[in-house]
This record gives C-alpha cells, structure tokens and sequence, in this order.
C-alpha cells in the first residue's frame, strides 16, 4: 500500500531547524521558526505560567475527559481577551467558540465547519501569507485564491490593489485577515484600512475569518485586536482562530481557540452544534494541560498582571531589535533603505533580499531564515546582531 508513495521535502519552515541544529559553526544564527527567544537566544517558559503551572499541579484533581469545546472557563476568558469584556457581539449572546490543539487546530476546524455551511467555498488569503495556511484550509475542502497584499520591491502594503481584488467578493465567500503582526511580512493594517474592509465586508456579504496568532506583540493586547474588534461589530457572522503558542509561550502545549460569531443566538447553539461535531470526528477532544494554564492566568489579578508583563518585555524586546536592525545595518554600510523593518510589527519581516542571497547567508555564514528571507526578529541580539549585519552588507 505504501510503497509507491513518494517523499517530500521538509516543510519550509519547520526544516530549516534541523539544518541549524547540524550545524557547528559556533556564530550561527536561527532566524527561521517563528519562536521567541530573549538575549541569550533561549526559548524559556514565561514566570506566570509556571506559577500557573505550580498552581494546577496542586489543585488539579482528575485526568477525565473535558469534552470537545473545553473548559467553560477557557472559552470564556479568552472570548473576552479577544473581543474585550464589552463588546455587542458577547453581550447578545452571538458567539460561541472551542478550546483547539493550538491556532493550527483552530485554523482546521474552522475551516471544515465553513466547508459544512458552504461545500468548497472560496476564502481569499494575502499574497503572501503563512506558507501553512493553504494546507490548513485548502486540505479542509476550501478552494483558496489570493489578493495582493505586499510589495516587495517597496517593502510595503498594496492596499489599493487588495481593495480592487476584494471589490468583487460577496457572499458565500471568506477573506482571510491577519489581525496583527502580519506573517510573513510584519506590515499590518492601519485603522482606516480596517474601517474600510469593515465596511465592504458589511457592505458585499464576504464572511471576515480572522487569524490572531500574536495578539500583544505588535503594539499591545487591545490595540492589536482593535481591527478584528472593528470587524465584529461591523458584520452578523465572522470567523477567528487565535492562539497561545506565542503571547503565552505555550508552543508545544498546543493552545488555541476557535472562535464563530454569529448572526444571533439561536444559530449560534445550532452551528455550535456542528463545530464540535467537527472536532468529535477529528481528535474528539482537545489537550487540557495548556489551556489550563491560560485559563487560570486571565482568571487570576495577579498572574495576569505577571503575564501582561512578561508580554511587553517580548514586544519591547522585539521593537528593540527592529531599531537596533536598522541602524547596525545602515552602520555595516548595507546597501539599500531598511527603514521599513522598524515600521512594521511583530516577529517577522522580509529582508527583501533574493533567494540565493539566502542562500549564500547560510552556507557562508551560518545564518538561517526561510527563502523568502523572512527572518524571525527575536533570533538577533546584541551579541550576534554585528556579526548579522556585516554578513548581510557583503552579500547585497
Ligand atoms: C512560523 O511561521 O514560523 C510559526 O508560525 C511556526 C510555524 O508553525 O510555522
């Protein structure tokens, strides 16, 4: 049965890891998997979440099943996170959501329940988007086709051409958004740009599906959620996978939401009805142990004080190194403006360089990022960021 089966090349992102952990150059830097790491280039588990950890530990009292949507307290917590505790689409009681094995499998599921509404329905995704986007929808049933988004040559949004590509959709068709720290190209929205989609999304009838996967590391927790927010209020029905994986740094725990709004409440107990269905006939149940962790942070003063902390010292760190690129690029006598990557937010921006500069960026200098030259910014630091700059103005 199997033996005709070809193998693949490793995924795009994900592959290029084993290539960095080869190597023994002891300069090498990672600046491909979009994964936080502080200056010394650790990935370390946040202080709220080991208290949180410590916590359950000593309360936690059964391993029995949680059921398909998860904890009522997840679900809840992190509505309100989302859309803040206020807003009209929770106070009329038209939303309903369930705790996913990480944004991933929110994306999924999402993405099979609209194919249940809406058999082979079209969602239109940014050009570019996350490489692992089209599987993650395409592979659910849904055809996916593309709106401009970026320039490379500019280094910045092609807003006007995502309005006209946009302009015709309606109705039975889906739009993907990035609700902040746009992957890969870290340019994001600006507020009239929401209020503008709002408005044609309310206007032609296309169906809002939202992807927050970095809420709080662009320029805080509500202000990246302001444009999904806008959103919400502007349309009956709307979409939104978020997760945990970076703002709690709950990667390998899997922690995510899937999240519907609806047009009013009875829809929203029958479609409810339909996703954990969905999630029934694919993993029955999602893992407790992360989204316990979360639950117990957002429902805590103090932890929550502790995490939202720990979250600007990431974005901080974050913005920090954007400034730092910029100048140490420009002092490296790197050729051509990098002034963009200090405008746009969150862990990714594209270097703009060509893919056999990459290339060389590795084999010469141990430096790894996807071909794309997306580069995951918390990989640089103040230690490796001279030797980063010099290898990039020799290779342009
Ligand atoms: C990334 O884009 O690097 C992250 O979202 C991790 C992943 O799974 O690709």
């Amino acid at each position: 049965m199997f033996k005709h089966l070809s193998s693949l090349s490793p995924d795009p992102i994900l592959g290029l890891l084993a290539s960095y952990r080869a190597d023994e150059n002891p300069h090498k830097i990672d600046l491909g998997v979009g994964v936080y790491k502080d200056e010394s280039g650790h990935t370390g588990v946040l202080q709220a979440v080991k208290e949180a950890e410590t916590r359950l530990l000593q309360s936690e009292e059964t391993k029995a099943y949680i059921g398909p949507a998860g904890t009522v307290g997840f679900n809840r917590a992190m509505q309100e996170l989302i859309l803040g505790a206020d807003h009209p689409a929770l106070a009329a009681n038209r939303v309903r959501s369930a705790q996913t094995p990480g944004g991933c499998g929110a994306l999924r599921v999402l993405a099979e329940f609209v194919n249940r509404a809406e058999p082979g329905a079209t969602i239109w995704v940014s050009d570019p988007t996350w490489a692992n986007h089209v599987p993650l929808l395409g592979n659910a049933g849904l055809q996916i086709k593309t709106y401009p988004y970026y320039d490379r040559a500019s280094s910045s949004l092609r807003f006007e051409a995502m309005v006209e590509a946009l302009s015709e959709v309606g109705r039975g068709d889906l739009v993907l958004l990035h609700a902040c720290c746009h992957n890969p190209c870290g340019a994001d929205l600006s507020r009239d740009q929401w209020r503008q989609l709002a408005q044609m999304a309310q206007k032609q009838g296309f169906t809002p599906f939202i992807d927050m996967a970095y809420q709080g590391f662009g320029e805080g927790l509500a202000d990246d959620a302001w444009g999904l927010r806008l959103m919400a209020e502007s349309v009956d029905e709307m979409l939104v996978a978020a997760s945990c994986s970076k703002n709690f740094g709950l990667y390998r725990e899997r922690v995510g939401l899937a999240m519907v709004v609806y047009g009013d409440a009875a829809s929203a107990d029958r479609g409810q009805s339909q996703l954990l269905n969905v999630v029934r006939g694919n993993y029955s149940m999602p893992p407790s142990h992360g989204a316990a962790i979360v639950e117990s942070i957002l429902s805590d003063a103090g932890l929550r004080a502790n995490w939202e902390e720990e979250l600007t010292e990431m974005r901080e760190r974050i913005n920090g190194l954007r400034l730092g690129l910029v100048e140490n690029l420009a002092a490296a006598g790197a050729s051509g403006d990098f002034s963009f990557i200090q405008r746009q937010k969150g862990m990714f921006s594209f270097l703009g360089i060509t893919p056999e500069q990459v290339q060389r960026l590795q084999q010469e200098y141990s430096i790894y990022m996807v071909d794309s030259s997306r580069i995951s910014i918390a990989g640089l630091s103040q230690s490796n960021m001279e030797y980063f700059c010099r290898a990039v103005a020799s290779i342009l």
